[in-house]
């Protein structure tokens, strides 16, 4: 199973054993981490913002979750956007992604 290290604002991060092929955002709701995703993964909110390492955005790129201009559209309703956000509920999460680390975002 990938691993999936996730760093809350708190800097107290958790390392999680992922379900391959579940969403960044479904891997995190199933262990209990603060990702809301009010819309359920059906890129209709921002809630589910996260921040994908900079040593991992080209990796995840790679393993077939490139940012869609969907996807772009709604992380516009974001706080705070940065080069490495990404969506969680838009992550695919895959054995190549073992290791990954991604950042939480500030609630403002
Ligand atoms: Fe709403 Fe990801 S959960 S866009």
């Amino acid at each position: 199973m990938p691993r999936i290290t996730f760093i809350p604002p708190d800097g107290k991060s958790q390392t999680v054993q992922a379900q391959e092929n579940w969403s960044g955002l479904q891997i995190a709701k199933a262990h209990g981490i603060a990702l809301e995703g009010v819309c359920g993964g059906c890129l209709a909110c921002s809630t589910c913002h996260i921040y994908i390492h900079p040593d991992w955005a080209a990796r995840v790129a790679a393993a077939d979750n490139e940012k869609t201009p969907e996807e772009e559209d709604i992380l516009d309703l974001a706080f705070d956007v940065r080069p490495t956000s990404r969506l969680g509920c838009q992550i695919k999460i895959t054995k190549e992604l073992d290791g990954l680390v991604v950042e939480l975002p500030k609630i403002p």
